[in-house]
C-alpha cells in the first residue's frame, strides 16, 4: 500500500484534477480570493494558474510529496508566492486570525478528520474571513446516493480515503460557517456518483 498511496496515487490524482474540463470551475471558487490565503489540499498546484491578483500569498498545505514536485511547473509560473507550510489540514501550524481566504477544492472528501480540519481553517482565518469551496459530495437526488453509498467503500480503498458521501454544506455549517454563497450541480462528463458538486464561499462569523 505505501508504493500506491505514495507515488501511484498522487500522479493518478494529478492527472484526474488536471483535467481541462474542469479549469472553469477552478476560475470559478478562486475568484473573490484576497489577500493572505490558505490552501488545503493543494495537491499538484492546478488551482495555482486561477489565483486572483487580489491575492498577495498562499500558504499550501499538502501531505504527498511527490504531489507537491508535480506542481513544479505551475509554481514556477505563479503570480503571487506560493509556500509548502504544512502537511495536515486537520492541525495546521498557524497562530489564530492569520488569513483573510482559504481555498479547498476536491479535498474535504479525503482528508480523514474533516470536522477537525473545518475548525482549524475557521481558527486560522481572520472574523468575517471567507473558505472558497469546490467539493464533491454526497447527491442531492436519492437514486443517485443509493449508488454513492453502494459504492463508497471501494472509492475510500482505491482512492486515498476519498468519500463519496459526505455532506459537504452541512459539514461547512455544522463546523460554523455561513454559506454565502452555493452552486449545487452534477459536474459535465463525470458519472453523477462522483461529480455532485457544491462550490461556493462560506464565511467564518
Ligand atoms: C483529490 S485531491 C485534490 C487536490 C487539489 N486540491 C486539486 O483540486 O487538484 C485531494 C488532496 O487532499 C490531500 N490530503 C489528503 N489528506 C489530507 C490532509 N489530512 N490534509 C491536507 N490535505 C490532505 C491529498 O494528498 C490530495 O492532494
Amino acid at each position: 500500500m505505501g508504493i500506491y498511496r505514495e507515488h501511484v496515487l498522487p500522479r493518478m490524482v494529478n492527472a484526474a484534477c488536471g483535467m481541462k474540463a474542469v479549469a472553469p470551475l477552478r476560475r470559478r471558487v478562486c475568484e473573490g480570493l484576497e489577500g493572505n490565503v490558505v490552501e488545503i489540499g493543494f495537491g499538484s498546484g492546478h488551482n495555482v494558474p486561477f489565483y486572483p491578483d487580489t491575492v498577495s500569498r498562499v500558504a499550501a498545505i499538502e501531505p504527498a510529496d511527490v504531489g507537491w514536485r508535480l506542481a513544479e511547473k505551475r509554481l514556477r509560473a505563479a503570480t503571487v508566492p506560493v509556500q509548502r507550510s504544512g502537511l495536515n489540514g486537520e492541525s495546521l501550524p498557524f497562530t489564530d486570525d492569520s488569513f483573510d481566504s482559504a481555498l479547498s477544492t476536491w479535498t474535504l472528501c479525503t482528508i480523514p478528520d474533516v470536522a477537525a480540519a473545518l475548525s482549524e481553517v475557521r481558527r486560522v482565518l481572520k472574523p468575517g474571513g471567507t473558505l472558497h469551496f469546490l467539493e464533491h459530495g454526497l447527491a442531492p437526488d436519492e437514486a443517485v446516493r443509493r449508488w454513492q453509498h453502494r459504492l463508497d467503500p471501494v472509492e475510500k480503498r482505491l482512492f486515498g480515503g476519498c468519500h463519496l458521501t459526505r455532506p459537504i454544506v452541512d459539514l461547512l455549517t455544522g463546523a460554523g460557517f455561513t454559506i454565502a454563497e452555493l452552486d449545487v450541480f452534477y459536474e459535465e462528463g463525470a458519472p453523477k456518483f462522483l461529480g455532485a458538486d457544491s462550490l461556493g464561499i462560506a464565511v467564518s462569523a
